[in-house]
């Protein structure tokens, strides 16, 4: 892949890979800025931004250079969320298997690659986030909203269920309260609102919003990549397992962790501790290039 700081997209080169019409692409020391890009239509999720953003995970996951993807939007929104034309109109009036075709490959990018994606993610929600846009968020590691951000649960507004995966990533991430409060009655709600009921991790000011997504996208950028892909993936499975599983599972994948982690992470951050007194684990990382 290629990108280079501060260089236009697309280039030829993403065509080729199959990007750069919806979606962008922008990769500076680490961090692949993945950008939705219909801003005329408030980059609502069409059938071009499904294909793409497929290729474009294919791409970053096997692309050493990329250590953290976030995902933002162009202009003023995230995402409206599903296009009510190109995803929902018109392949409802076409083959069935075609439109079989578009909401699985919708659902590989949005949620199914995305919650175990080898790389940690960030979602940046830079203004509008409606419907089906929750499923990029929540599919999402982490979130950090614009504090003037607008979010909403738009379906009831036109007459259908938050489907998709919707309303299934709002009950992982929302109280019950607030979900049914935001699903029954299509109300917005700000970023700032968002982070209270945690779901974004934080809402800053727009002004500071690349900023301190780039500050968290470094500080994951200083952890064991090996280690942060398994205890993302051994998150997600012990939600729905009994206690006794869990405890079971966790040791085993702690036992895998350590036992293929290339940089066997443990023993230098347990020496640099315990015999070189050189750091604090409670407080920092240890030092990857010792
Ligand atoms: N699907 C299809 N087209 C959409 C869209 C969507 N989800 N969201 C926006 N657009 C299109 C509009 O049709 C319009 O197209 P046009 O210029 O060809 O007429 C264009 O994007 C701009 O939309 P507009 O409504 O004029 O922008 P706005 O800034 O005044 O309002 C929103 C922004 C997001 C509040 C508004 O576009 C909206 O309500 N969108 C639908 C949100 C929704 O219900 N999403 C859930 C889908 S599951």
């Amino acid at each position: 892949m290629t990108g280079k700081p501060g260089e236009t997209r697309p280039s030829e080169q993403d065509r080729a890979n199959g990007w750069g019409e919806n979606v962008l692409v922008d990769i500076e020391d680490g961090i692949a800025w993945v950008t939705l890009n219909r801003p005329d239509k408030r980059n609502a999720i069409n059938p071009g931004i499904v294909w793409e953003m497929n290729a474009v995970l294919d791409a970053v996951e096997e692309d050493d250079a990329v250590q953290v993807v976030v995902i933002t939007g162009s202009g003023d929104a995230f995402s409206a969320g599903q296009d009510l034309k190109e995803y929902f109109r018109e392949p409802d009036a076409g083959p069935p298997l075609d439109r079989e075709r578009l909401y699985r490959a919708n659902a590989a990018w949005q949620w199914r690659r995305m919650m175990y994606f080898p790389k940690p993610t960030i979602a940046m929600v830079n203004g509008w986030c409606f419907g089906g846009a929750f499923q990029v968020l929540i599919g999402c590691d982490l979130a950090i909203a614009s504090e003037d951000a607008t979010f909403g649960l738009s379906e009831i507004n036109w007459g259908i269920i938050p489907a998709g995966i919707v309303t299934k990533s709002l009950a992982e991430v929302m109280s019950q309260r607030d979900a049914m409060y935001y699903i029954m009655t299509g109300e917005t709600f700000t970023g700032a609102q968002a982070a209270e009921m945690k779901v974004v991790n934080m809402a800053v000011p727009a002004s500071e919003l690349r900023a301190r997504t780039k500050k968290l996208a470094d500080t994951l950028k200083e952890k064991n990549p090996f280690v942060l892909r398994s205890a993302k993936t051994a998150y997600h499975h012990v939600k729905s397992m009994p206690w006794d599983t869990a405890l079971e599972y966790l040791m085993a994948k702690s036992d895998q962790t350590k036992y293929r982690d290339p940089e066997r992470g443990d023993q230098k951050g347990m020496q640099q501790f315990l015999d070189d007194k050189s750091y604090r684990p409670g407080l920092q990382s240890y030092d990857r290039n010792r």
